[in-house]
């Protein structure tokens, strides 16, 4: 019998979205949350910086953790490493890219907008999702500035700047021809810690497409095909951990929330100097 060990990996707390949800569903299972604060946010480095950083970092974490899965809880990372990253290492990599399929399958009114970092949205690899899922819909891709940097902060107990908020969401919000856009997908893993406050300031309502559940499923199936029946046996496993790079201000005021979600160990750790 095993206890499948589970990497999941963000620049920052947006993964603990794409955490909480491999929680629910493999509660036995024993997992590591690194969170790369040391260059958080992605969404404004240059591709091969982002590239090269990730390759370094999963060389060494492999390496020492030898993890049986490995998420890539960001969608800014998983648009440009997921192919690198799948080449250069034998442990299935499982990602997180924007949700346009489902947003062409299920929009009514035609009219649906993907929200995510700048990086995401100008991503070769986004625009190909959009040919190939929603040539069919007017799509509306949006880069939001500092959205994910909002989401940090309201984790921590900061206040929300309405105003802002409601000027950062305007532009996914369009009005064509006498229809309105009914789905917002939200590409990026730290927007779902925001969504009762998109709620508040929304134009109009409509449905957001958090990413999260779908990408724990395939995670589960992956490591179902891995290990069969010996799958999320009851033993001693380690505690769950996270840790991050950089400095400590990433972990400010959210210990209750990490706790209430299985991660009571919490530590600095360069990883790659
Ligand atoms: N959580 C990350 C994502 O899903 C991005 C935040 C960042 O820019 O670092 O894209």
């Amino acid at each position: 019998m095993t206890v499948p060990r589970i990497l999941v990996f963000d620049s920052g707390l947006g993964g603990l979205t794409v955490y909480r949800e491999f929680l629910g569903k493999m509660p036995d299972a024993s997992y590591l949350y690194v969170a790369d604060n040391a260059v958080f946010p992605y969404g404004d480095l240059r591709d091969e910086e982002l590239v090269i950083r990730l390759l370094a970092l999963f060389d060494v974490l492999i390496e020492r953790e030898q993890p049986d899965l490995c998420v890539i809880a960001c969608n800014t990372a998983s648009t440009i490493a997921l192919v690198p990253l799948r080449e250069h290492f034998e442990v299935p990599f499982v990602g997180t890219v924007p949700a346009i399929k489902t947003a062409g399958e299920k929009t009514r009114s035609g009219l649906f907008s993907l929200l995510a970092t700048p990086g995401t949205v100008k991503r070769r690899y986004t625009r190909d999702l959009v040919e190939r899922f929603a040539s069919h819909c007017h799509v509306t891709l949006v880069g939001a500035e500092c959205l994910a940097e909002l989401a940090e902060d309201f984790m921590r107990g900061k206040a929300i700047d309405r105003e802002r908020l409601a000027h950062i969401l305007k532009p996914a919000f369009i009005e064509h021809q006498g229809a309105r856009t009914d789905i917002i997908v939200l590409g990026c893993t730290h927007y779902p810690l925001l969504i009762d406050e998109m709620r508040k300031v929304e134009p109009w309502p409509v449905s957001y497409i958090d990413p999260a559940p779908a990408i724990a499923k395939q995670g589960q199936v992956v490591l179902q095909r891995l290990f069969g029946e010996n799958l999320n046996a009851n033993e001693e496993r380690a505690a769950n951990r996270l840790i991050y790079t950089g400095n400590d201000g990433i972990v400010i005021n959210i210990g209750d929330y990490l706790s209430n979600i299985g991660l009571h160990e919490t530590s600095r750790d360069e990883i790659i100097g």
